[in-house]
C-alpha cells in the first residue's frame, strides 16, 4: 500500500472559506490525501484565500514566495490557489507566481480531483467558472468520521446587494441557496457524527430560498432533527429580515439569541452612497421587533470607518446608532479600497483620519461588549462544551449568546449543562455548574 499523500491548507477570511475547506479537504480524500498541519511536509499546498480588503492579492504572492524552497527542494510538491483571491486574479497569479500550479475559484471546487490529477501529469490547471451545476451536489459526500460538536453548513452563496464598497457579488457571483433537501440531510449527517450545534452560512444567508418559508422554514425543519440542540446563521442582511425570522428568533427553540446583523454606517448619507436600501431607522426598526420577541438577543454587527465622502457628522451618527443598539460583539474595519467597485472611483477620506474613527469607533464597541458580557454575572446559561480548558479539569464551551465560558466540570466536549456565571474577565467568562 502506498502511503497516503499529504495536503496542507492554509484558510484566509470568514467562515464560508472554513467550511469550504473541510470540503475540498474532503474531496481530496477520495484521491489519497490526508491533512497535514504544516507545509513541511505536505505534497500538495493549498492557499484559500479572502479578498474582501486591500492587499489580500500581495499577501497572497508573498506567502506563496515562502514556499519557494520547499518547491526546489521537492518538485512533485504541488502549490494552489483556491478562493476570492483566485477568481479575481486568475490566471495572472501563474504569471506572477509560475511555480503554482493550479487556482481554482470558490464555485468550482468540485473540479479539484480532476485538476490535482491534471498537475500530476505536468500540467497548470485554472478554473474560475460559475459553472451551472451546483459544486455541492458534485463534491462526494462528506465522510463518516466523528466531529467536534459544532460546525458550519454553507446554504446560500453569493450576493445580489452590490454595496458600493464590497468585491463579494464579482468573487462568489449571484445569490444561490442549495436545495433544502441537500441542507437537511447534511445536517442529519453531522448529528449522527457528533455535531450539536450548527451554523448556517451564507454571505447573505437571509435571503435563503431553497426552503419553503425561506430561512425561517429552513430553521424550523433544523429543529425538528434530535439531537441537534443548537442552530445559528451568518451573515445576514437587514432587510432580508422577514417577519417569519424575526418570529423564529422568538419561538424557535433551537434558534440561539444571537445575531449579527451587519449595518456598516449610522449615517443615512453614508448608507445611501454604500448601496445599502435600508436607513439607519430601518435598522434600528429592525433590532426594535427582534427585542420585542426576544429581550436577552445579543446583536452583532459589522462597521466601516472613513467610507469615501464620510465626514465627523457622518462618523458621530454611526456612534449614536452604536449607542442606541448596544452590541454585544463587533467587527470594524477602514474602508479600503477595492479596484472595480463603485466606491473606488469617489473622494478618499485620509489615512490618518480613518485610523483617528476606527480608534474611537473600537473604543466604544469594546465598552459595550464588555458591559455586556459584565451583565452576564449572576445568570444561568447553558454551555455546550467544545475543548479542555487550560486548567486541569476545566471544560470551554459557548453559552446560547455565544460568550466562551470556562467551568470546573466533569462533562464530555459535546455535552450541555446549566452553569451560573461567576465572573467575567477580558473576552470569556467563568461559571460552576447549577445544582453542584
Ligand atoms: N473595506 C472595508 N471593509 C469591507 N467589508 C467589505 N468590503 C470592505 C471594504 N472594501 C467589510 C464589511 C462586511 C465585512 C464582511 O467586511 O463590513 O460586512
Ligand atoms: Fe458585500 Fe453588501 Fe453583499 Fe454583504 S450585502 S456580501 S457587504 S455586497
Amino acid at each position: 500500500m502506498t502511503a497516503p499523500k499529504k495536503l496542507f491548507i492554509k484558510t484566509y477570511g470568514c467562515q464560508m472559506n472554513v467550511y469550504d475547506s473541510e470540503r475540498m479537504a474532503e474531496a481530496m480524500g477520495g484521491q489519497g490525501y490526508v491533512q497535514t498541519q504544516t507545509a513541511d511536509d505536505a505534497d500538495m499546498i493549498l492557499l484559500n484565500t479572502c479578498h474582501i480588503r486591500e492587499k489580500a492579492a500581495e499577501k497572497v504572492y508573498s506567502e506563496l514566495g515562502r514556499y519557494k524552497g520547499l518547491k526546489a527542494a521537492k518538485p512533485d510538491l504541488k502549490i494552489g490557489v483556491a478562493g476570492c483571491v483566485a477568481q479575481a486574479e486568475g490566471e495572472e497569479i501563474m504569471r506572477r507566481q509560475p511555480m503554482v500550479d493550479l487556482v481554482v475559484g470558490p464555485q468550482s471546487y468540485h473540479r479539484l480531483p480532476e485538476m490535482e490529477a491534471k498537475t500530476r501529469e505536468g500540467q497548470k490547471a485554472l478554473d474560475t467558472d460559475f459553472p451551472e451545476e451546483g459544486k455541492f451536489d458534485k463534491l462526494i459526500a462528506r465522510p463518516k468520521a466523528a466531529r467536534g460538536p459544532t460546525a458550519f453548513l454553507t446554504v446560500q452563496e453569493g450576493c445580489d446587494k452590490f454595496c458600493a464598497f464590497c468585491v463579494v457579488p464579482y468573487t462568489r457571483g449571484a445569490e444561490v441557496s442549495r436545495p433544502s433537501d441537500r441542507v437537511l440531510t447534511e445536517a442529519r449527517d453531522l448529528v449522527e457524527r457528533g455535531v450539536r450545534e450548527i451554523t448556517l452560512l451564507g454571505q447573505n444567508v437571509n435571503a435563503y430560498h431553497g426552503h419553503d418559508g425561506g430561512l425561517a422554514g429552513l430553521i424550523w425543519a433544523l429543529n425538528d432533527i434530535d439531537g441537534l440542540e443548537r442552530i445559528r446563521f451568518t451573515t445576514s442582511h437587514p432587510n432580508d429580515m422577514d417577519d417569519a425570522l424575526i418570529d423564529a428568533h422568538g419561538d424557535c427553540p433551537k434558534l440561539m439569541p444571537y445575531l449579527h446583523l451587519p449595518v456598516q454606517a449610522g449615517s443615512d448619507k453614508i448608507l445611501k452612497r454604500m448601496n445599502r436600501s435600508h436607513t439607519a431607522e430601518s435598522y434600528l426598526r429592525v433590532i426594535e421587533r427582534l427585542r420585542a420577541v426576544r429581550p436577552d438577543i445579543h446583536l452583532s454587527g459589522d462597521f466601516i470607518v472613513g467610507f469615501p465622502e464620510e465626514t465627523e457628522e457622518d462618523f458621530q451618527a454611526t456612534l449614536d446608532l452604536i449607542r442606541a443598539v448596544r452590541y454585544g460583539s463587533a467587527y470594524s474595519f477602514k474602508y479600503s479600497t477595492r479596484p472595480g467597485t463603485p466606491a473606488a472611483e469617489r473622494p478618499q477620506v485620509s489615512e490618518a483620519e480613518k485610523d483617528d474613527r476606527l480608534q474611537r469607533l473600537q473604543a466604544l464597541l469594546s465598552q459595550q461588549q464588555r458591559q455586556l458580557q459584565d451583565e452576564m454575572v449572576g445568570r444561568e446559561v447553558n454551555v455546550l462544551f467544545e475543548k479542555p480548558g487550560r486548567m486541569p479539569g476545566q471544560m470551554v464551551g459557548k453559552s446560547e449568546y455565544l460568550h466562551s465560558v470556562h467551568v470546573t466540570t466533569d462533562a464530555a466536549v459535546g455535552e450541555m449543562r446549566r452553569v451560573r456565571i461567576t465572573a467575567s474577565v477580558t473576552n470569556s467568562l467563568a461559571g460552576e455548574l447549577v445544582g453542584n
